[in-house]
Parts: C-alpha cells; sequence; structure tokens
C-alpha cells in the first residue's frame, strides 16, 4: 500500500447484501470503489453484531484493493492476530475500546496490519496526540457507531485540528459515518482523504444491478473534489 493524500471511497459493507458479500466486494470495486470498509461489531462496545475473522477470510480473495477493517468491539487485542491473519490491510481499533491503546496499536502493527485509531464523536483529537508516530490512520467518527444510516455530525473542527497536528506524517485521515455528496465536501475541506460510506454508495443498487454503486461512488467522489 503506498501513501497518498488523493480522495479515496472507501464502500463500507455493512450495508451491503449480508448473504453475497463476495459478489458485494467485486461490484463495488468494478464501480470504482478505492478501499473495501469492513464494520466488525460485537454487541459489547456498540449496541450491534455484524461478524468476525471469519467473515473477513472468506471475502478476501473477492477484494483486490484494500481491506479496511474497522474493529468496533471490546475487548480487541485478544483479536488482532485473527484479523491480520484473515487479510486485513488496515485494522483500526477504537480509543474508547480500553486503556492500552498504545500496546493495541504496537500489537496491530506486529501483526503485520497498518495500524488506524478510531476516535468517537464525543472523543477530543487530542486522545491521539501520543499514537502519530505510530499510526497510519485516523478514523473520525461522524456518527455514534453501531448502524449504518445515521444522520452526519458535524466534526469539522474536529477534522482540522487533526490535520494540523498531524502535519508531514504519511497518516490518513479517514470519515465514518452520514457521508454523501452533501457532507462529503465539507471533511474534504478540512483535510480527510478517505471517505467511508455505506447507505449512500448501496442505496439503489445490487450485485444484479450495479450501475448505481458506480453513480453514488462518483458523485460522493466529485463532492468531495469539487
Ligand atoms: C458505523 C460504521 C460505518 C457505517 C457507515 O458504525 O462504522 O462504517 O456503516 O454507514 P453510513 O455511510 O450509512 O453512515
Ligand atoms: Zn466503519
Amino acid at each position: 500500500m503506498s501513501f497518498d493524500r488523493s480522495i479515496k471511497i472507501a464502500p463500507s459493507i455493512l450495508s451491503a447484501d449480508f448473504a453475497n458479500f463476495g459478489a458485494e466486494c467485486e461490484a463495488i470495486e468494478a464501480q470504482g470503489a478505492d478501499w473495501v470498509h469492513v464494520d466488525v461489531m460485537d454487541g459489547h462496545f456498540v449496541p450491534n453484531i455484524t461478524f468476525g475473522p471469519a467473515t473477513c477470510a472468506a471475502i478476501r480473495p473477492h477484494i483486490k484493493t484494500v481491506m479496511d477493517v474497522h474493529l468496533m468491539i471490546a475487548p480487541v487485542d485478544p483479536y488482532i492476530e485473527a484479523f491480520a491473519k484473515a487479510g486485513a490491510d488496515i485494522i483500526t481499533a477504537h480509543v474508547e475500546a480500553g486503556p492500552h491503546i498504545h500496546r493495541t496499536v504496537q500489537a496491530i502493527r506486529g501483526a503485520g496490519a497498518k495500524a488506524g485509531v478510531a476516535l468517537n464523536p464525543g472523543t477530543p483529537a487530542s486522545a491521539v496526540a501520543e499514537l502519530l508516530d505510530m499510526v497510519d490512520l485516523v478514523c473520525v467518527m461522524t456518527v455514534n457507531p453501531g448502524f449504518g444510516g445515521q444522520k452526519f455530525i458535524d466534526m469539522t473542527a474536529k477534522v482540522r485540528e487533526l490535520r494540523d497536528m498531524i502535519g508531514d506524517r504519511p497518516i490518513h485521515i479517514e470519515i465514518d459515518g452520514g457521508v454523501d455528496p452533501t457532507t462529503a465536501p465539507l471533511v474534504a475541506a478540512a483535510g480527510a482523504d478517505v471517505l467511508v460510506a455505506g447507505s449512500a454508495v448501496f442505496r439503489g443498487g445490487s450485485v444484479t444491478d450495479p450501475a448505481p454503486y458506480g453513480a453514488n461512488i462518483r458523485a460522493i467522489r466529485a463532492a468531495a473534489e469539487a
């Protein structure tokens, strides 16, 4: 994975057909997705359950780009090895998920993956200040995690602050939650480069009719780059 700050659209398969993940991953990539965002939820850290490392391993052969695994689980550390073995390129853990995020980030990199840290809307940018020399991505949640299709919470000031803190370091700023052609320009202008979008990408399409995925991806990208 090479680093650059161009806009990357990362559809979240949380909004895909759960009975058809492989075909959905192939469809969104064929329609222009830059990364594939994989939301893992445990019913404990967040009030919803999705899937675990076995599903990640099963979909891996269907992803040619970047498998971006967002762990909304607590504890995190006992499962890092399993998600790395499943083929995650990036593993993102929440700073709120436990008392030892520094150890978690070390463990993610130690397992051979790129390391991301995620911040809930109620958590300040300063929570990652001591981690900036050891992470590859900071994810700014623009919803409280747990569900797709929620309303965007404006975290533009936090994104700007992080962009300043990051300086020249090769760290992606990812936005997750409520991203669509209306909200994408706000966060892109503030310095974000990876835009996760679930409902705004999958709306109107299916694996048998994937063209709307492409139109949706292009609309978000065009708005962000404008
Ligand atoms: C929320 C997840 C997001 C979510 C985004 O807990 O982390 O990735 O699927 O979905 P939309 O784009 O529908 O808000
Ligand atoms: Zn996510």
